[in-house]
């Protein structure tokens, strides 16, 4: 393609270049030299410029003039000098003819066109003669004299170089005229050799043979006036008549000098310089020409000379508009050659312009079709995104919904294992069991704690992968952790006689580790290695550092039966089940390596058949390697136990019974338990009906029936249900006037801490966890409900509760209510029939509901609540001077005396005496 450019680039320049190069070409077709004899003088002046003046027609004609200096060496070596340069055409004026005949002859052989101007060579070896017939003037001058001289009388000659042709041709037509006229004598012939000053010369040392002489014939003008100048000089006769040759115009010259009187008459003696180019271009393009050019000539004496000037005038006016119109159309030629330039350029711009068009195009057409075909490609491989996308969130969705129905199966253990090991509890507690019995019975409860333990350790693994299970470390004593781990095995090391060795080969005393997470490591190795291990065997854990100190390496080593070369590889894969995990699960080694390596170590194995295994574990020292979020503050501890406190999510089964003052809580409260699990209903009906009314619900809907209609003093629910959720059921239940000062537990299996933070941000009072202590949650029952009581007495005998009385325990539902049911009471107190109808009907709630909420928040029934505030305002009356009677009347006591026993009971003074006393005060 390039290349293909540079061609079209070349062409388009030489199409600009080339006309003007061949033009130029054909402008210097000819090579045209002129050899003149001698350049210096008016008449040869004006020979060049006819000359020029020509050519300037010929642009293919390249002109060399060279001037001989009027010497015949010189002319001759110039001459060679042009052939050796190489010339088409001579025109030549030799200087003499002898001399110069073999140099023209020799030119004229090697078939250069010759022609011959003004003089002539001797041999006529030239193609052509331009010039007058010098002959012919001689003879006019000859004619002219005798003709003035009456045909007598004495002449004399000034002739130019002896040996140029047209020296030797004037005179011998000028004698050959004179010959008739037998009285005239040609007395003197003087050397001029064409020269004014030479004539002078001669003139001047002859003038004696001059003497008697009546004409002189100049053979050029301006010897004629060199012999005036000398004779004038001399003081000779002006009369002398003095005749030349050329009659040149101009000062000085012929013309002038007949029109001065200087000279009588003169030959007009054509240069015949424009015929000359003439013949030679005629030559050089072979068109026909004529061999000799005779030139016309003329006396001019004083009678016609005047004519002859005019005439000079205007042929040289005319040659002055001939050179301006030249000048001109050399101008025109300039501005039509720049003009053909810009066309060229502007017919190559266009050319070129069509040329990238046409390439262009093309370029654009195969970039498109190279587009047109990416585009292709580029929608298959979209395409092929995006099924791959869609294959990817089809195997995501899959995965998510194996690893929630994981999650879902262990948290559905969770509730089963709580109903075994409940009531295992308390039937634990109980004295009655013989040995038998509490063996079998605590036999069950080790295997539902097995396998409760079992499902928290699949419930890790699974939020291990998931990423969700954070980790906490802090710096941890390595030999103290590892000792006490060790202790609690020490029944099982006992009862098998494998005794248990800490080897502490390290200086390093501290690790960076999650003591719950390593613990449940090492629970899992140390169980594996009593599992393998024989009778009085041996288990070893050492703990040792690498070369550089920059990690500890854990060791659990036991000489049991060793793990088989094929499973050894996959020991760490989840569920893998080899001969090692025969009767496990292959949860715990997977748990292990995802615990390790969430402490950024890794965990490898080594064993032999029949000798022993080896675990080891790898573990960074120091804590560089966490980020802050790995690591467990004081802050985030204290938070953490805080909500492990406050909330009970952190349940075990093994804690010490706590015991509830049963006998504080009153029969009359009453529960409601909302949960699907009907076993969970009727344990908890067995466990808690002793000491409280229990109402239960099976779904969230039922349970919001009752919880409005029966106003429990506390609802424990489940979090998942079938319809709506037990987190749904809070918010409803703690947004209704009716319910929501009711303390509300959540009992869920979710134990996440995200589970457990949207179930508190639900408002419920507490959140506990499957499988939960029977104790723990009568604690918190009945600390719920005593709360609840405390914050009652305070509302009882205020008129208005305030809002800051306990802004915090309040909500903002129950705190309307009491002020609506305060304004109630103070505007109706002097109307006696005013009482719960009344209310119900203004507030909008029904009797139960009434009496339910002042029961909760204010502890009180709400006809106590309204002889209260009677009372209390009847107080006030009294103080100021009001009889008492009235006093009962305006606080709506039926009869006087009905308020004063009310009265007395209350204050434990009676209206009068209290009236008294305040009398007395005041
Ligand atoms: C000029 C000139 C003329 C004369 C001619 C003869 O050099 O002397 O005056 O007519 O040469 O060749």
């Amino acid at each position: 393609m390039h290349r293909f450019f540079s061609l079209i680039v070349l062409c388009a320049i030489c199409c600009i270049f080339f006309p003007s190069c061949s033009q130029n070409k054909g402008e210097k077709k000819y090579r045209i030299a002129f050899s003149q004899c001698i350049g210096n003088d008016a008449w040869r002046e004006t020979m060049l410029k006819e000359m020029k003046r020509e050519l300037s027609f010929h642009p293919e004609v390249e002109f060399i003039y060279m001037d001989a200096g009027g010497s015949n060496e010189m002319q001759i070596e110039q001459v060679n000098a042009l052939l050796k340069e190489g010339i088409d055409l001579l025109i030549i004026s030799p200087n003499e003819a002898q001399p110069l005949t073999p140099i023209v002859d020799s030119v004229f052989q090697q078939g250069i066109p010759v022609i011959v101007t003004d003089r002539k060579t001797s041999s006529g070896l030239y193609n052509a003669y331009v010039g007058a017939d010098n002959y012919n003037i001689g003879f006019l001058a000859g004619q002219y004299l005798a003709h003035k001289m009456g045909g007598k009388g004495s002449v004399a000659e000034v002739t130019g170089l002896p040996g140029s042709s047209a020296t030797i041709e004037r005179q011998k037509g000028f004698r050959e005229a004179l010959k008739p006229h037998l009285q005239m004598q040609v007395i003197a012939s003087l050397n001029g050799q064409w020269l004014k000053d030479t004539a002078s010369k001669m003139v001047a040392l002859n003038m004696q043979k001059l003497a008697n002489t009546d004409a002189i014939f100049a053979f050029n003008d301006q010897m004629a006036l060199g012999t005036r100048l000398a004779l004038q000089e001399k003081g000779v006769a002006k009369n002398l008549t003095i005749v030349g040759v050329d009659a040149l115009p101009g000062e000085g010259n012929g013309l002038d000098n007949i029109s001065k009187k200087l000279v009588s008459a003169s030959m007009l003696y054509a240069t015949g310089g424009k015929e000359a180019v003439q013949t030679a271009v005629a030559i050089l393009q072979k068109t026909p020409y004529q061999r000799d050019n005779m030139l016309h000539t003329l006396v001019i004496d004083s009678s016609n000379v005047e004519l002859m000037k005019m005439q000079a005038d205007r042929i040289d006016n005319q040659q002055k508009d001939i050179d301006e119109q030249q000048k001109l159309l050399d101008e025109q030629a300039k501005v039509y050659r720049n003009q053909q330039s810009v066309l060229n350029i502007l017919v190559l711009s266009l050319v070129l312009a069509i040329v990238f068009a046409g390439v262009s195009f093309y370029l654009l057409k195969s970039n498109w079709d190279k587009n047109k075909h990416l585009e292709h490609q580029n929608a298959e491989i979209r395409n092929q995104q995006q099924q791959l996308i869609e294959m990817n969130d089809r195997v995501k969705e899959a995965s998510q919904a194996k690893i929630n129905f994981f999650t879902n199966i262990s948290h559905e253990f969770k509730t089963p294992l709580t109903l075994i090991l409940a009531p295992i509890e308390e039937l634990l507690r109980t004295s009655e069991l013989n040995v038998s019995a509490k063996d079998q019975l605590l036999l069950i409860k080790r295997n539902a704690l097995r396998l409760l333990n079992l499902v928290s350790e699949l419930i890790d693994l699974q939020r291990l992968e998931n990423e969700k299970l954070k980790l906490r470390a802090s710096s941890q004593n390595v030999y103290k952790f590892m000792h006490q781990i060790a202790q609690s095995f020490k029944p099982l090391s006992m009862q098998k006689n494998i005794p248990i060795q800490i080897e502490n080969r390290s200086a390093i005393t501290h690790l960076w580790f999650d003591a719950d997470l390593m613990e449940k490591v090492m629970y899992n190795l140390l169980s594996n290695a009593f599992k393998f291990t024989p009778k009085n065997g041996k288990i070893t854990i050492r703990i040792q550092q690498n070369t550089f100190g920059d990690y500890l390496v854990i060791r659990v080593i036991d000489n049991g039966k060793g793990i088989n070369k094929a499973h050894i590889e996959h020991i760490f894969d989840p569920f893998y089940q080899g001969e090692y995990s025969t009767g496990g699960s292959g949860i715990g080694l997977a748990l292990v390596k995802d615990i390790i390596e969430l402490h950024h170590g890794n965990v490898t194995v080594s064993s032999k058949e029949n000798e022993g295994t080896s675990f080891a574990l790898r573990l960074p020292v120091g804590d560089a390697h966490l980020s802050e979020l790995e690591k467990s503050t004081p802050e985030k501890d204290k938070q953490e136990k805080g909500i492990s406190e406050a909330n009970l999510f952190h349940t075990s089964l093994n804690s010490a019974d706590q015991g509830i003052d049963d006998g504080g809580v009153p029969r009359e409260h009453a529960l409601l338990i909302i949960d699907d699990n009907e076993e969970i209903l009727r344990f908890l009906h067995a466990t808690l009906g002793s000491s409280y009314q229990i109402y239960s619900a099976t779904n969230a809907e039922d349970g919001m029936r009752l919880a409005f209609s029966k106003v429990p003093d506390l609802i424990i629910s489940d979090v998942v249900m079938p319809g709506k959720s037990g987190i749904e059921l809070v918010k409803s239940l703690k947004n209704d006037t009716r319910t929501s000062s009711t303390p509300i537990i959540l009992l869920s299996a979710m134990d996440t801490e995200e589970q457990i933070n949207e179930g508190l941000m639900s408002m419920a009072d507490t959140y506990l966890t499957k499988p939960f202590n029977v104790n723990h949650l009568k604690t918190i029952i009945h600390n719920l409900i005593a709360n609840r009581q405390g914050l009652k007495q305070r509302f009882v005998s205020e008129i208005v509760p305030s809002n800051d009385t306990d802004g915090a325990s309040i909500s903002t539902t129950d705190r309307r209510f009491l002020n609506n049911l305060s304004a109630l009471v103070e505007q109706h107190l002097g109307d006696s029939k005013f009482g719960v109808d009344a209310i119900c009907k203004q507030i909008g709630i029904s009797r139960v509901q009434l009496y339910r909420k002042v029961k909760v928040l204010l502890d009180c029934s709400v006809n106590d609540y309204i002889v209260n505030r009677r009372l209390k305002k009847s107080k006030h009356l009294l103080k100021m001077d009001i009889p008492i009677n009235e006093v009962a009347l305006q606080t709506g006591f039926s009869s006087p005396t009905y308020f004063a026993t009310l009265f007395k009971n209350k204050y434990g003074i009676s209206p009068s005496a209290f009236k008294k006393q305040q009398g007395d005060y005041s």
